[in-house]
């Protein structure tokens, strides 16, 4: 697929597409929940609707009318088994999740992905919930997909101290926790974001969290809940970045979801000296609108505990600092070898082939800049962001860029290409 450019900027106004991380959260404690629970803007791309068919195979009755999803509530002892081993496509947020879940039922069930999921390291959750007295196994005794959960009603709570700073392995634990008996008690590698602890709030159970530790007592009954899922800060990205460095750009994004766990590129961005404003903060539902214009960038060095608050970030990020004044390096940032593709590899390779001075490292990268970018012959490797990531890029690269693989794009943001269409300053609007 040929990409788009934007010889004379970018100009308009975003509503970006709804937070995967909630829109497959709010499915799944719908489902635990007892009651009807109501999702409006829920996304629907293809990671979401694999949490969606996943939970009707286990025999919750989930309705979409076009606006909202109904969520009937069968509450953590209702669930069936399925019929069948249960595809999960792409999500990796999907299947660690559900490892939780499924630990607590007196049932067995098999989940399976595509390529890129079957080669996802699942030992981080398998682990925990082994020790928590649910059997789990991968293919062949390996710690990949298909993984096959034996549950039990007899969990028993955990002391459990993290080894890797990863949300969907905080998130299996504390839905195995919730059906334990007993306190259980998680210590985090750093900080991560924290959809999860927020929505057992929400939907009327108990959790305390203090720093990096976390304590729950189960089991626990929640309540159904009306959600309304913000706009994805990781999706807003990509535009932030893009505005950031095409020349003469300037854009709104629309209601775009500030978890402070979440917001570590707003850090960034704020730090390199883009031109960045948080206007009409929504406190309560955590949303704002964010406008950005270009400017000149400083690079900086991104490490430590901000790492979680922007790892899905940082293959755009990377983009940023190719047109960066100086040496950015971003380090402690290995988890990016073990999401839908190397991100390391794919981000430093790609960008390489459009003329971009980035060097892969062991646990990040070395970028110099500000580097002007040429036309390429580039590739997603099937990875929705390193895709998107490619299409901002190929937005300032002198000639053509063409796309292989662009329908990855579909598993978090399926109106991407249309969406940056619409801001190209010459395109729709002058
Ligand atoms: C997610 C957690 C992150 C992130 C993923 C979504 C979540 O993964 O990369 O896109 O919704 O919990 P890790 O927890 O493995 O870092």
């Amino acid at each position: 697929m040929k990409l788009l450019q934007a010889p004379n900027g970018l100009y308009g106004s975003i509503t970006v597409p709804a937070d995967k991380s909630i829109s497959h959260r709010s499915i799944m404690f719908g489902a635990l929940a007892i009651g009807q629970t109501t999702i409006k803007n829920f996304l629907r791309a293809q990671d979401c609707l694999s949490t969606l068919n996943a939970f009707k195979k286990l025999g919750v009755p989930i309705t979409d009318d076009g606006t909202t999803i109904t969520v009937t509530g069968v509450g953590f002892n209702g669930l069936t088994k399925s019929p069948a081993a249960i595809d999960i496509g792409n999500s990796g947020t999907t299947i660690r999740l559900m490892m939780g879940i499924l630990a607590g039922q007196n049932f067995t069930t098999t989940l399976f992905g595509d390529e890129s999921l079957n080669r996802r390291p699942m030992e981080r959750v398998m682990a925990p919930l082994r020790q928590m007295g649910a059997h789990l196994t991968g293919k062949e005794d390996s710690e990949f997909p298909p993984i096959t959960i034996q549950g039990t009603k007899e969990l028993v709570p955990i002391d459990y101290q993290m080894p890797v700073a990863s949300a969907q392995v905080k998130s299996a634990i504390i839905f195995a926790a919730l059906q334990a008996k007993g306190t259980s008690t998680i210590i985090e590698k750093e900080i991560s974001r924290n959809h999860t602890e927020e929505m057992i709030r929400q939907f009327g159970g108990k959790i305390m969290t203090d720093g990096r530790e976390i304590r729950l007592t189960g089991p626990q009954t929640l309540s159904a809940q009306n959600v309304i899922v913000p706009g994805d800060i990781s999706s807003a990205a990509f535009f932030l970045v893009a505005a950031a460095i095409t020349p003469d750009s300037q854009l709104y994004l629309k209601n775009v979801g500030m978890n402070p766990t979440r917001t570590g590129i707003i850090d960034v961005l704020t730090q390199m000296g883009a031109k960045l404003a948080v206007e009409n903060v929504d406190a309560e539902n955590q949303a704002a609108d964010l406008k950005i214009e270009t400017t000149n960038l400083e690079a900086i060095t991104i490490e430590g505990e901000i790492i979680p608050r922007l790892i899905d970030e940082l293959p755009i990020i990377a983009l940023l600092a190719t047109q960066a004044n100086g040496q950015t390096i971003i380090k402690n940032a290995e988890e990016l070898k073990v999401k839908e593709t190397n991100r390391i590899d794919a981000t430093a390779e790609e960008l390489q082939k459009m003329g971009a001075d980035i060097i892969p490292t062991a646990d990040g990268l070395i970028i110099n800049g500000p580097t002007p970018l040429k036309g390429a012959e580039v590739s997603s490797r099937g990875d929705h962001r390193i895709g998107m990531m490619l299409q901002i890029a190929a937005l300032i690269a002198k000639g053509v860029t063409t796309l292989q693989f662009p329908e990855a794009i579909n598993i978090s943001y399926p109106n991407f290409f249309n969406d940056v269409k619409k801001i190209i300053a010459g395109e729709n609007n002058a």
